[in-house]
């Protein structure tokens, strides 16, 4: 007889990502979602491991792909597309203010180039006389790679120019990327079109390293979605940052006060919305909002450790499914428990 455990984290996965039926039926509607909802100033969250970035992230994602007039992109790195950019990365330089100054320019192109695969089928892009311009570089960095990350990689390991020197690489890769034309005409076809381009940015704190390479890396494109959100009025990155992150930023990028500071939303997970949180969660598992249909429990509020003694007592806790009747046979005879517990 094939043997079922109750699933022991019924209230759900440590991590987002491997969470997702449960979020679906029970993403609790924090304000600091509303407010990444409601309000556009904020575009870097910042957060500890586990307060729920990676939720916000599927959560915002699914509420705009639900909009007529918003298309998401979603980029989230793994470990090694990460580990494959630095030795790119450090062309740049060993000052961090090169690196950053480096990543920053490639990742503007790259925000560009996904811009223009989002918009190109809208029927005013088409009419432009810049179109053609913008849809060919788009197909070149489409053909660099099947994800965002991979791209920027190619594009670095194609664009930089490693016969001279670090400063120099930095000053003709603009250049070679013909950024300011490119800027130019998209903010031509761009302009009035009332639609909304969301990219979310999450994960990067996969394949991370606390060096210049990792913190400057993470700055620039912090940079460039700041400089993107500013220049395109359609265009809303969120950047999602682990808190350890977020602080090398802050100490190492000397304009941050004057840059960053403004545009950062820091999550809070206190102890009320903790209570909050579980209680969501029981409601929803109660109603038979469950994603898995195998889970069924009886969930008891109690106050003193004795009475949770005694109910553990009474009720088997450990239990086996029989998949022919569907039944499941607990280890426990379900007695009340005749002595008291002291
Ligand atoms: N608003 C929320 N509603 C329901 N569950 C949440 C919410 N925020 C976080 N969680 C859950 O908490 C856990 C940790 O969240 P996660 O998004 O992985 O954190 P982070 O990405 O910040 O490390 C996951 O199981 C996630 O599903
Ligand atoms: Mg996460």
């Amino acid at each position: 007889m094939a043997t079922t455990w109750l699933r022991p984290n019924v209230l759900g996965d440590p991590r987002a990502e491997a969470d997702a039926k449960m979020l679906n039926a029970a993403f609790l509607e924090t304000s600091d979602y509303r407010t990444l909802i409601e309000t556009s100033d904020r575009i870097i969250v910042v957060g500890r491991r586990g307060t729920g970035k990676s939720a916000l992230t599927a959560s915002l994602e699914k509420y705009w792909r639900h909009v007529n007039s918003v298309q998401v992109v979603k980029l989230a790195p793994e470990e090694q597309q990460i580990m494959g950019v630095r030795p790119l990365i450090q062309l740049f330089g060993s000052k961090f203010s090169w690196i950053r100054a480096g990543a920053r320019l490639a990742w503007r192109y790259a925000f560009m180039m996904e811009l223009v695969n989002c918009i190109s089928h809208r029927y005013r892009f088409s009419t432009t006389e810049e179109s053609d311009f913008l849809k060919h570089r788009a197909d070149l960095w489409n053909r660099l790679g099947a994800s965002v990350f991979d791209r920027y990689r190619k594009l670095l390991k194609e664009k930089i120019d490693t016969a001279q020197g670090p400063e120099e690489r930095i000053a003709e890769l603009p250049i070679a990327l013909d950024l300011t034309k490119v800027e130019n005409n998209l903010l031509t076809t761009c302009a009035d079109s009332g639609e909304l381009v969301v990219f979310l940015i999450d994960c990067l704190d996969e394949g991370y390293e606390p060096d210049d390479t990792g913190v400057g890396f993470v700055d620039g494109l912090v940079q460039a979605a700041i400089d993107i959100k500013t220049h395109f009025r359609g265009v809303r990155p969120i950047v999602f940052l682990r808190d350890n992150i977020f602080r090398a930023v802050e100490k190492l990028d000397p304009d941050y006060s004057r840059n960053i500071e403004g545009h950062v939303l820091r999550l809070h997970w206190d102890p009320e919305l903790e209570v909050e949180h579980v209680t969501h969660l029981i409601e929803v598992l109660l109603s038979g909002g469950s994603p898995d249909s195998l889970v069924q429990q009886d969930f008891l509020i109690l106050d003193d450790a004795r009475a949770v003694l005694r109910a553990l007592y009474s009720v088997g806790f450990v239990g086996v499914r029989d998949p022919v009747t569907g039944k499941f046979i607990f280890c426990h005879d379900g007695r009340a428990p005749d002595r008291e517990f002291n």
